[in-house]
């Protein structure tokens, strides 16, 4: 090939490359998801900070636990009504689901949970939670009133909606898999995306994280009984000990992660508890421990779980005892691993771009905690990302969970921002 044929080629090829650019440029001047439409939707989100701050202090001075959000809901639907939007109540109990836009598809779904932790507050301020025992301590408060400002600016919008956004406000996140109970009273019907968020104290304030495929862990738990003979401690030899026993059992499931499991696959094994015996002098003739399995992808925690009761019962056969293992399934079903769809991970970063800037969307980092935004993902395809809160100025620096666990309330509007135009772009880019 001669050097004016290749200069020709790469010619030909720069302007079928810069035209493909032109047009992608195009469509989205075409539907103005530009700079203007950022500032117009953070302002519109901003004059809404004050009725913002009110609502999520409100339920903050009121924690309710899984199931029981009633006032919570109450308010909710309140302000609903006040804003004039339609909404289904009761959905799983406590939950709301409201709806804006044409009603025609496509459905696009935005998703907060509502409910409090059993733990006491230890922040000292003016709102701090009134009742003894619960706190917002996982920032549900937050998310709760997020989702109810995204609901009034979309409804500011509505008009402009190219399709249906449906607000899902869920009970029962905290190992009470709500989300599985609101999937059975039909709010996923027809939808075809779901986002949502977590407050995350390590990313600061303004800006967002999201990575793709899986980010949280699949997780269930267990409680294993032990069963030898009692005796006194003296007369070992009359006795079938379980506390013997159980120390083998315990000590043998940690090899599971460590020579079963593929080092690039990420599981936990661990055991939180252990009840057994009430004297110095005698053996007892059981002895309970439990505790909770974690992995990355679902299909593997199906596998530690398999092999976790296998390896618990051969090991205290060899000590003469008996297990029974018990997934407390009725109870407690095994949460699947949070799975973010790629392209669905794309369009949140791209709409945190546009909105808070390039630098302030990063790539979230693994963690092996659950949520149970996995079951909304087994059925339609989702995005779970994170929304920062970390400012040391107002001290929001400690941990979901954390008794001193605190907001900085400057993410309310942002929260609200974010929901609305990865709603409003979503459905934009998807028109049927
Ligand atoms: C819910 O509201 C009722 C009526 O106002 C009140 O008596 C009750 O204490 C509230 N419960 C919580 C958990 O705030
Ligand atoms: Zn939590
Ligand atoms: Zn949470």
């Amino acid at each position: 090939m001669g050097a004016s044929n290749l200069i020709a080629t790469i010619n030909l090829f720069l302007l079928f490359f810069s035209s493909s650019v032109f047009s992608s440029e195009d469509h989205h001047h075409h539907h103005k998801f530009d700079n203007i439409y950022a500032k117009e939707i953070l302002s519109a989100a901003q004059k809404e900070k004050d009725w913002l701050v009110s609502v999520r202090r409100e339920i903050h001075e009121h924690p309710e636990l899984a199931f029981e959000e009633h006032n919570t809901s109450a308010l909710l639907r309140m302000e609903l009504d006040n804003l004039g939007i339609p909404y289904t109540y009761p959905v799983a109990k406590t939950g709301i689901v409201a709806q804006i836009g044409s009603g025609s598809r496509p459905i696009v779904v935005l998703r907060a949970d509502m409910d409090a932790l059993p733990l006491q507050e230890l922040v000292e301020w003016e709102h701090k939670s009134k009742i003894d025992g619960r706190m917002h301590g996982c920032g549900h408060d937050a998310h709760t009133t997020m989702l109810l400002g995204a609901a009034k600016l979309l409804n500011q919008r509505k008009d402009k909606l190219k399709g249906t956004v449906r607000l899902i406000f869920q009970p029962a996140e905290e190992g009470a898999r709500g989300a599985s109970e609101v999937i059975k009273d039909g709010a996923l019907e027809d939808a075809e995306a779901i986002f949502g968020f977590h407050i995350d104290h390590t990313t600061l304030t303004g800006a967002i994280a999201s990575s793709p495929g899986p980010i949280l862990a699949a997780g269930c738990v267990f409680e294993v009984k032990i069963v030898g003979v009692g005796g006194h401690a003296a007369l070992p030899h009359k006795s079938v000990d379980p506390m013997l026993a159980t120390s083998f059992a315990i000590l043998a499931v940690q090899q599971l992660v460590s020579r079963e499991v593929d080092p690039l696959h990420s599981q936990v094994v661990s055991i939180t508890f252990v009840k057994g015996g009430t004297a110095l002098n005698v053996i007892p003739a059981y002895v309970e421990f439990g505790g909770t399995l974690r992995s990355l992808t679902t299909d593997g925690l199906y596998h530690l779980r398999k092999r976790l009761k296998e390896v618990i019962e051969g090991q205290v056969s060899v000590h003469r005892c008996n297990a029974y293992v018990d997934f407390k399934e009725k109870y407690y079903t095994p949460y699947p691993a949070v799975v973010n769809d790629k392209d669905l991970h794309l369009h949140v970063e791209r709409v945190g771009q546009l909105l808070l800037g390039p630098d302030n969307v990063h790539a979230a980092e693994k963690v092996m905690a659950g949520e149970d935004f996995a079951f909304y993902q087994e059925i339609i395809p989702g995005a779970y990302y994170s929304i920062g809160i970390r400012n040391e100025k107002v001290g929001s620096v400690h941990s979901p969970h954390s008794p001193f666990f605190f907001l900085d309330e400057d993410v309310l509007p942002i929260g609200a921002a974010m929901h609305t135009a990865v709603a409003e772009v979503y459905l934009n880019e998807h028109t049927v």
